[in-house]
């Protein structure tokens, strides 16, 4: 039987990493939504990124990731992009930056996980938030940070963001304010949002 996409992730999980646990749901639900865009904002050495592209490689879709660090190495997919920038200051060039790639001007698939700092998260959510097409996946990694205390940088901006607050230290799904929440305690957290309805 030959290697599927989602084999060659379940093989990549296996190697003991901060994301490793998660791999295969964000494979999943990066291929669930059919996209033809995904954006990645913090890639270092690629886990997540190689992750995405193999759900990218079935569709088609472009990828771009964004990293403050050099690390345009970390995938060979050929529609794969790597923009060296802090992802606020690429945010605001973004539509214009799609336009003068053909790039689809909206994001199926949006994972976010750099400095996991409340501010800069709320930042995130609110830059990248409205390139977001009706159909996307937002998923945010280290939502239960244990190794250093990041003051709940991460879950307290998803809770700002629902305006309700959460025991990240559990599993659990629940809709609030019109976003649908999945959230997988192990591994440092990991939330996966979509609009509900
Ligand atoms: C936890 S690592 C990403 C790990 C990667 N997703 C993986 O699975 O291997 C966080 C990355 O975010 C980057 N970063 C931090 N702040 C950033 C910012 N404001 N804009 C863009 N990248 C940033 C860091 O340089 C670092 O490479």
């Amino acid at each position: 039987m030959s290697q599927t996409s989602r084999d060659i992730v379940e093989a990549y999980s296996k190697k003991k990493s901060d994301i490793n646990e998660h791999l295969l749901a964000i494979f999943d639900e990066a291929a669930a939504v059919e996209p033809k865009l995904i954006v990645e904002l913090g890639t270092r050495g690629g886990e997540s990124t190689r992750t995405l592209a193999e759900a990218a490689k079935i569709y088609g879709a472009d990828f771009i990731s964004v990293d403050i660090d050099d690390a345009g190495t970390a995938s060979d997919y050929l529609k794969w992009r790597f923009v060296k920038s802090d992802d606020i200051k690429f945010a605001k060039k973004f539509p214009e930056f799609c336009a003068e790639n053909s790039l689809p001007s909206q994001i199926d698939l949006l994972f976010i996980d750099t400095s996991h700092k409340y501010r800069q998260t709320k930042r995130e959510i609110k830059y990248w938030l409205p390139f977001l097409s009706p159909k996307a996946r937002v998923i945010f990694h280290d939502t239960n940070l244990k190794a250093w205390d990041n003051k709940r940088g991460v879950i307290r901006a998803i809770e700002k963001l629902v305006e309700t607050k959460f025991d990240e230290s559990y599993n659990f799904e629940l809709t609030f304010k019109n976003w649908h929440i999945k959230h997988f305690a192990n591994c440092n957290g990991l939330a996966v949002l979509h609009k509900a309805g």
